[in-house]
């Protein structure tokens, strides 16, 4: 298993390493460039934008990939996906991490259905609460 992870603050960074320590696997980092909150907000706003992120390519057929819900959308994150998707690749099953404050998943969930389908034969989606993350993490059982 291969976990991957975008951050902006930190969070989704400590869950990646926590789904480590819980489940194995390697842990690899999503890179973008570096913008401040209110770039990355206004950013947010377009579903389906991409920017650029650095990654190294998967090698699993099982991913886990934890970041954070911005508003509509996470335009490094969905850089990622497209990348896999026009460079081929296909998965067994990817499992999203997403944490989040507690505001509009559904939005979300409905926008990373739609960018990983026909990517993969099976999505689970995890939202964890930024608040009580390490609680929340305890009963997460994946696949
Ligand atoms: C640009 C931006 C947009 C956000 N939009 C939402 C949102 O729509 N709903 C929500 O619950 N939290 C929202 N948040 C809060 C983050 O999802 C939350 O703080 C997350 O845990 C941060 O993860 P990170 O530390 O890995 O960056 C937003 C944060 C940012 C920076």
């Amino acid at each position: 298993m291969e976990v991957y992870y975008f951050t902006f603050t930190g969070t989704s960074k400590q869950i990646a390493e926590e789904v480590v320590k819980k489940v194995g696997g390697r842990l690899f980092s999503i890179n973008s460039v570096k913008l401040p909150y209110v770039c990355w907000l206004f950013l947010s706003f377009f579903p389906g934008l991409k920017l650029k992120s650095s990654f190294k390519p998967p090698t699993s057929k099982r991913l886990v990939v934890c970041f954070p819900k911005w508003t509509t959308n996470c335009p490094p994150v969905t850089y990622f996906f497209s990348w896999l998707k026009k460079n081929g690749y296909s998965f067994d099953e990817v499992n999203l991490i997403i944490s989040y404050k507690g505001w509009k998943k559904e939005l979300y969930l409905n926008h990373y259905s739609s960018v990983l389908k026909k990517l993969a034969k099976k999505v689970n989606f995890y939202f964890l609460k930024q608040k009580n993350w390490k609680e929340e993490i305890k009963n997460l059982v994946l696949g």
